[in-house]
């Protein structure tokens, strides 16, 4: 049978960049510095719910910051805009993912994406549903994945126990009463939801989530209201590779998310969600060869939000009509 174009792509890019072996695989969680550092998977979702993958696709590992745009979507949802901004902000920060830095006048973290925003939003939500907010969001999670996902006991212990700079952090805004009394019990939430299972293709279908305006193109399912999916894609244009997301945006050019179990989330609106997974890391947290292989097939497909080729986001849907027909 023919084989796809997006199927030989994903495979071409696997193959030439597995030899790239650049970065180091994150220690400073005592249980990640156990990730096999050769794992490499790639796994695309089109909007419309078809799937390409290879290598390690299945592989699971813990999702860590890819949580934050999901968790920042429900506090949005839950409090609205201006609720939400009395405790984040939306400025990149050009500083590093753990950085204790909090936005002169307002004390406010920068962004939700980094580890200080993040924590914030989760504690927002847990000043509402208490207990029941890792259920919520794990129920949302995996109705963006597709599937029921777990939580890995030992990856969430393991940062529990030694996540001192986090535990600093959350005090901080404790302290500048960003977050409410139990700052202890919300931050349990939040690594807990960095611990959450996930594999290439979960990613994928978060991502494909995203890109089908929150509805989930495989089940159905609408996972976050219209409007939300534009205040999550917004950041994460601007702020989700950290300090790297200025040159991602102009390298690669669309809304994405790294973590430092070495996944990788990215979304070309209206089309396609793309995830990678390789847990060698550069110096900012972000995946050597998740990188390179998304700038290459943004360049290959003309996949960056401001490429003439993606104008009106309409290349890759005829693309796959085309190869629909072919195939039939
Ligand atoms: O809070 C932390 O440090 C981790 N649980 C998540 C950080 C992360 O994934 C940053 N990504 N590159």
């Amino acid at each position: 049978m023919h084989r796809h174009e997006l199927q030989e792509v994903i495979e071409h890019l696997h193959a030439r960049y597995r030899s790239l072996t650049d970065g180091d695989v994150a220690t400073y969680i005592p249980e990640l510095a156990k990730s096999p550092p050769d794992d490499f998977g790639v796994s695309l979702v089109t909007s419309g719910g078809r799937v390409f993958e290879t290598g390690d696709a299945d592989r699971p590992f813990t999702i860590q910051s890819i949580s934050k745009p999901l968790t920042f979507g429900m506090a949005i949802e839950e409090f609205g805009q201006e609720g939400v901004a009395r405790h984040v902000g939306v400025e990149p920060s050009g500083d590093a993912f753990n950085s204790i830095e909090l936005q002169n006048g307002t004390n406010r973290p920068h962004n939700p994406m980094i580890n200080a925003g993040a924590i914030s939003v989760t504690a927002l939500l847990h000043a509402r549903f208490g207990q029941d907010t890792m259920d919520l969001l794990l129920d949302r999670l995996s109705a963006a994945a597709g599937r029921r996902l777990s939580i890995d006991q030992s990856v969430f212990e393991s940062e529990r126990r030694t996540g001192h700079r986090n535990r600093a952090i959350a005090h901080l805004l404790l302290n500048f009463a960003l977050v409410h009394d139990e700052a202890e019990d919300a931050l349990g939430v939040y690594f807990k939801q960095c611990a959450i299972l996930v594999t290439c293709r979960d990613m994928a279908t978060i991502a494909a989530t995203l890109a089908n305006m929150g509805r989930n193109p495989i089940t159905g399912e609408q996972v976050l209201e219209v409007q939300t999916v534009k205040s999550v894609l917004s950041i994460m244009f601007t702020c989700g590779m950290y300090d790297y997301s200025g040159e991602w945006a102009y390298r690669v050019g669309v809304p994405a998310k790294s973590g430092v179990s070495g996944g990788l989330m990215a979304v070309v609106n209206r089309q396609l969600g793309i995830a990678t997974y390789s847990p060698r890391l550069d110096r900012r947290g972000n995946s050597c060869r998740g990188i390179e292989l998304c700038v290459e097939l943004a360049a290959r497909f003309g996949l960056h939000t401001f490429d003439c080729l993606n104008s009106g986001s309409s290349f890759l849907e005829v693309m796959l009509q085309d190869q629909t027909e072919s195939n039939a």
